[in-house]
């Protein structure tokens, strides 16, 4: 049988065994887990999962200092460092020496959204799984050393080799953390790895190139920002600003990639050396990126399947639920200034007891934007050709076109532009989902949209927290209600409506948003474009404890200078996570003076082993 067959039927007798089923429940009735990334929602789970703890760390004061900074009897450690090898590869080199084929195999940057899968697949095990990560994007200044200069073919690919994720084997030792090396999962993912197309607009005219004739093949993944999980365990890596590695080249720019943020001039120098970045050229290979992206870590030799279904923007990041007849449903979030929530419901049930059954579950189903309307009601519109305004007329001919300019569907429908929606966190017990809307700061400046009601700030500094609970409790209705569930701020700000309501530590800009196997809820902030003068009231950007019925939020780790923190994830007993120091900007975490700041995943324990929050 073909390797993939053999892993997926190993792993379907083993999500389906009663034995695995029977220790599920029993952990989610002891409150030992509450999220576990099956089935959170559905009623029947409902009734098992044990009530949060509350947190009683010693919360941690605002830091500006170089260095990370953690609650009192907790430990946080660099464990994954750009440029380390996932597997017996090449070793870092200094002054960012390596080679693109040695880049290939060793942590990119700006390690992002992330999540700890036990092994084997569905157990839930918290001494041994798979650290899965995203690397956002490249940082010359850090990758080569000498910066900018001289680009080249090989720099180009350099950067293609930095961007995509990492699959670590790691296992829990007396000592401590380890990276299993070798190990017969560890993989990169990168801007050259082959890919497929899925879903509606998979094979469509919108995707056929010179390059690929046939419309269902991608060059890689970039620009891979937050993250999602699916119940059968496959990852979902978000590609965000891919706009960023594409350009005309001077040419002209037409309205669905002025839509889409296409430049005359890129950020950076792909279209100079690989003819796919050149949109004068290759149009469409623009239109393959902008996607949720499913790579199963079980299986080294899965073809990252790009799910063209959940429609094409800037994705954050990619959240389950399950609704209520066993439908899979994803949130997310297209995280630019005024922009919107969407989410998909997949048109099949997902198979509990055969994982290759659901192989090519997100290529069909609805995908919905989000109205938020007034009086905390709202509704979510499908986005389907022929249906509200879809028409061919309005350039809407078929599906394809709905889901790769769904940005552009979202105008045509009235959808609400929103303060940059970015994580998606589902309430494993009462099935609330919550969104972190970063911020604007151009809400309500001349030429652009004022305030609406689940947006109610103008200039939004420092970002907010909107959640809903759908009509009935179940994940696939299209009515929901919606209220602000924190609006963050500075106490003595101007402004009074940017003094937001918080109760607790002061923290603004939430990103990352995420429920733990207690079924707690953290942030971690990314305030980069609040001005610096601001960061004197809260410090460099934090993980917050939040808790989630009174409102009152706890600051329990802060990074080192010049960094967002990102991608929070725990093992399944809560007494391991980790997460991403994004962008150091000065020496931390150094030991040798070469000026290259490295980003790095951080493992955190409680010193004396217990849970993560307490
Ligand atoms: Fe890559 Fe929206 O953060
Ligand atoms: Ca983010
Ligand atoms: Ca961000
Ligand atoms: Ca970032």
């Amino acid at each position: 049988m073909p390797r993939t067959n053999r892993l997926n039927s190993l792993v379907a007798t083993a999500l389906s065994r009663r034995d695995f089923l029977t220790a599920t429940t029993a952990l989610a009735a002891s409150g030992l887990i509450g999220g576990c990334s099956s089935a959170t929602t559905s009623a029947a789970n409902r009734s098992v999962v044990g009530g949060p703890q509350p947190f009683t760390f010693k919360s941690v004061p605002p830091s500006l200092a170089d260095s990370v900074v953690v609650a009192d009897g907790y430990t946080a450690t660099p464990f994954f460092l750009h440029g380390d090898p996932v597997s017996d590869g090449p070793r870092w080199k200094f002054n960012a020496a390596n080679s693109s084929d040695e880049a290939m195999q060793q942590c990119g940057q700006m390690n992002d959204g992330m999540w700890f899968f036990p092994l084997p697949v569905g157990s839930t095990r918290s001494d041994h799984g798979l650290l899965v990560m995203n690397h956002e994007y490249p940082r010359v200044a850090q990758l080569f050393a000498d910066g900018d200069k001289d680009m080249s073919a090989e720099k180009v690919r350099k950067m293609h080799a930095t961007v995509g994720l990492s699959v670590l084997e790691v296992i829990l030792e007396p000592s401590g953390w380890k990276i299993v090396r070798p190990s017969k999962y560890a993989r990169r993912v990168h801007g050259l790895t082959p890919a497929r197309l899925g879903g509606p607009a998979a094979g469509s005219s919108l995707m056929r190139s010179a390059l690929d004739p046939s419309g269902f093949a991608a060059m890689g993944t970039m620009a891979n920002c937050g993250i999602g999980t699916t119940p059968w365990g496959t990852y979902l890596t978000c590609e965000e600003n891919f706009h960023d590695y594409f350009a005309t080249q001077g040419g002209p720019i037409n309205a669905t990639q002025a839509r889409y943020l296409l430049r005359a001039k890129p950020i950076y120098k792909h279209p100079d050396f690989d003819v796919r970045h050149d949109a004068s050229k290759h149009p469409n290979e623009f239109n393959k990126c902008g996607w949720v992206v499913e790579v199963d870590p079980f299986d080294p030799l899965w073809v990252p399947a790009k799910r063209t279904a959940l429609g094409r923007c800037a994705h954050e990041s990619a959240h389950h639920a399950v609704a209520r007849d066993g439908r899979l449903v994803i949130y997310t979030g297209d995280d630019a200034r005024f922009e919107y929530v969407y989410k998909f419901v997949s048109r099949d049930r997902w198979n509990r007891e055969n994982r290759a059954a659901n192989r090519d579950l997100l290529d069909h189903g609805t995908l919905y934007v989000a109205r938020f309307d007034e009086a905390g009601k709202g509704r979510w519109i499908a986005l389907v050709q022929g249906q509200n305004g879809l028409t061919a007329d309005n350039g809407f001919p078929t599906q394809a076109e709905v889901v790769t300019f769904a940005r552009i569907a979202g105008d045509t429908v009235g959808a609400t532009k929103c303060d940059r929606p970015e994580w998606i966190a589902v309430e494993p017990k009462s099935g609330e989902v919550y969104a972190a809307f970063t911020g604007n700061r151009e809400r309500g400046r001349p030429g652009k949209e004022g305030v609406n009601p689940a947006n109610p700030r103008n200039n939004n500094l420092f970002g907010h927290i909107v959640r809903w609970r759908e009509a009935d409790g179940d994940a696939a209705a299209v009515n929901f209600d919606w209220d602000v569930f924190v609006s963050c701020g500075q106490p003595d700000h101007a402004d009074t409506a940017l003094r937001g309501n918080l109760k607790g530590d002061l923290f603004t800009n939430p990103d990352t948003l995420t429920f733990d196997y207690q079924g707690r809820l953290w942030a971690c902030t990314d305030t980069a474009e609040v001005p610096e003068v601001e960061l004197r009231f809260r410090g460099n950007d934090s993980v917050i404890a939040i808790d989630r019925v009174t409102g009152e939020s706890r600051r329990f780790l802060v990074g080192p200078v010049g960094a967002e923190l990102a991608g929070l994830t725990f093992s399944p007993d809560n007494r391991s996570a980790w997460v991403n120091v994004q962008h150091p900007m000065q020496g931390w975490p150094n030991t040798v003076a070469d000026g290259k700041p490295r980003t790095a995943t951080l493992v955190i324990r409680k010193n004396d082993g217990g849970v993560i929050g307490s």
